[in-house]
C-alpha cells in the first residue's frame, strides 16, 4: 500500500528508499513515515468535504502521532490540528503551526495550560464539563478576552469497533451527556458567559469505526439537538464538529470504508437535517488521527535471538516491543509483517514475534508466516503510524526508536533516536547517595 513496494533486490522500499540502507543509516528500530500517503489520506478528507460543498475543518487529532514534522505537513495540508495537553500544543506551536488553527481538547485542562493556549491565542477550546466551562470563562475574562468554544456532548451513540450500539445513557468521563439534560443546562450556561462565544457542538462516538451508521445516528440526535437549541435558547450553531473514529485496515479482518463514503455519508446527513428543518448549514469539522497517519507508518526491527519449543512454536525476538508499540499488549491488536531485507522469498515457517521487554505479554505478533528466519535480517510492521510512537514508553528504560519521513528517495530524520544520557537526563543522584570519590 502507499508507496510501499519490493524492489528489484528483494528488499521492502517505501517512499524510493530500500529500508535496508534505512536500516544502515539511522539503526533499528526504526519508524518510518511515508510521507505521499499522509498527504494522500489527508488529501481524501479535504477533497471529500470540497465535494460537499458545506464548510468545513478537517483537524488532524495530534494524539495519534504528534511530532513538529508532522504538524508542518498538516499545515501543509490545510488541516487543523487537534490538541488534548500543553505538550501536543507546545510541538504544534514549536513547529510554526497556525494558533487559529488549532483546537484544544481534553476532559482535565489544567489552568495552566488553559492560560497557555488563551496567550497563544488558539482558535477554540472544546469544553468538556462543567467545571472547566466556568474556569475557562474565568481565565479568558482575566486577560480581558472571549474565547470561542465548542461543547462536546455525549449523544448515546457508542461506537465499538466493528459496530455500535445505542445507549439510552452513556457511561463515559468525556462530555456533557445529551439524554439527561446535562448538554442542554451547558449551552444555557454558556450562553450567560460573557468571555465565551459559543459556536456549536462537539460529538466523538469512538475510534477505528468502520460503518457509516454510528456516524449517521451522532449527527441525527445532533441535528435534532441543534433545532431545540435553536427553539428554545434562541443560539443558533455555527460548527458542528463531528470528531475522529474512521477506521482503517491493519489486516485482512479489517474492511474499513473509503474516507469519501464516512465524509458523505455525514455530510449528506447534516444537509438533509438542517435544511429541513430551515437551518443554516453549519460548518463541519472533523478530527481524523488513525485514518491519516495509521497505514503511513511502518516500524523497522531487527531480528535477535529466536527459540524453538519443539511441536508447540517458535518465538523470534526483535530489537523493540511493547515499548515502540504498546498496542497489541494493550488492545490485542493485530499486525501484519513481513521480512522486509527478503521480501520476495516464499513463506516457509510460522513465528511469534516477541518483544525485549521483561514480561511475557510483550509479543508482537502471534503466528506469523515468514521465509526461514535468520538472526540480523529485519522485520517490518506494517500501520504503526497511529498511536505507536504516541504512546510509546521507556519501560525497561528502553531508548525511543527514531523517526523517519521518507519521500521520493529521500529520508529526512523527523526525531532523533533517544540516547542513553536521555535515559538518565531527568536523574538526579541526591548528594547523599553519591560515592565518595
Ligand atoms: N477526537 C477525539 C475527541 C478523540 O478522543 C479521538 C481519539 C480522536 C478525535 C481521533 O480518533 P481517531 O481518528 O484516531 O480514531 N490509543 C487508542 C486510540 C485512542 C483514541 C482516543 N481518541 C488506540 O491505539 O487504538
Amino acid at each position: 500500500h502507499g508507496t510501499s513496494k519490493i524492489n528489484a533486490a528483494g528488499h521492502l522500499e517505501i517512499g524510493g528508499c530500500d529500508v535496508k540502507d534505512l536500516a544502515a543509516e539511522f539503526g533499528t528500530p526504526l519508524y518510518i513515515v511515508d510521507e505521499a500517503l499522509v498527504r494522500q489520506r489527508a488529501r481524501e478528507y479535504v477533497e471529500a468535504f470540497r465535494a460537499s460543498g458545506l464548510k468545513f475543518q478537517v483537524a488532524y487529532a495530534s494524539k495519534a502521532f504528534c511530532v513538529m514534522a508532522m504538524c508542518a505537513i498538516a499545515e501543509q495540508e490545510d488541516m487543523s490540528l487537534d490538541v488534548v495537553s500543553e505538550g501536543e500544543l507546545y510541538t504544534a506551536l514549536q513547529a510554526g503551526f497556525p494558533a487559529q488553527r488549532i483546537h484544544f481538547h481534553g476532559n482535565n485542562k489544567t489552568p495552566d495550560e488553559i492560560n497557555m493556549a488563551l496567550d497563544a491565542g488558539i482558535g477554540c477550546f472544546v469544553v468538556d464539563n462543567f467545571v472547566e466551562l466556568h474556569l475557562l470563562n474565568a481565565l479568558a475574562a482575566d486577560k480581558g478576552m472571549k474565547v470561542n468554544v465548542l461543547l462536546r456532548i455525549t449523544p448515546g451513540v457508542e461506537a465499538h469497533t466493528h459496530d455500535y450500539i445505542s445507549t439510552g445513557q452513556q457511561d463515559s468521563k468525556f462530555g456533557f451527556d445529551l439524554g439527561n439534560g446535562a448538554a442542554y443546562e451547558a449551552l444555557k450556561q454558556a450562553k450567560e458567559l460573557a468571555n465565551l462565544n459559543v459556536l456549536g457542538v462537539h460529538s466523538h462516538i469512538g475510534s477505528q469505526i468502520f460503518e457509516v451508521e454510528g456516524f449517521r445516528m451522532a449527527v441525527d440526535k445532533v441535528s435534532a439537538f441543534a433545532v431545540q437549541i435553536r427553539n428554545e435558547l434562541d443560539m443558533t450553531f455555527q460548527v458542528i464538529n463531528l470528531g475522529g473514529g474512521f477506521g482503517i485496515r491493519y489486516t485482512s479482518e479489517d474492511s474499513p470504508l473509503p474516507v469519501a463514503e464516512y465524509v458523505k455519508a455525514i455530510t449528506d446527513a447534516i444537509i438533509s437535517h438542517f435544511t429541513e428543518a430551515e437551518y443554516p448549514l453549519p460548518e463541519i469539522w472533523v478530527e481524523p488521527g488513525r485514518s491519516i497517519v495509521g497505514d503511513a507508518g511502518t516500524t523497522l526491527y531487527t531480528v535477535g535471538t529466536s527459540k524453538e519449543i519443539p511441536g508447540v512454536r517458535k518465538y523470534v525476538a526483535v530489537d523493540g516491543g511493547m515499548t515502540d508499540n504498546p498496542r497489541p499488549a494493550l488492545y490485542q491488536s493485530k499486525y501484519e509483517a513481513v521480512l522486509a531485507n527478503r521480501a520476495n522469498e516464499p513463506l516457509e515457517e510460522t513465528v511469534s514475534v516477541a518483544g525485549k521487554c521483561c514480561e511475557s505479554g510483550d509479543m508482537l505478533i502471534w503466528d506469523l508466516d515468514l521465509p526461514k528466519v535468520q538472526t540480523g535480517d529485519l522485520l517490518a510492521v506494517f500501520c504503526t503510524g497511529a498511536y505507536n510512537y504516541a504512546m510509546a514508553s521507556n519501560y525497561n528504560r528502553i531508548r525511543k526508536p527514531a523517526v523517519v519521513f521518507v519521500k521520493d528517495g529521500e529520508a529526512d530524520l523527523a526525531v532523533k533516536r533517544e540516547s542513553l544520557d536521555d535515559i538518565v537526563g531527568n536523574d538526579v543522584l541526591p548528594a547523599r547517595l553519591r560515592k565518595a570519590s
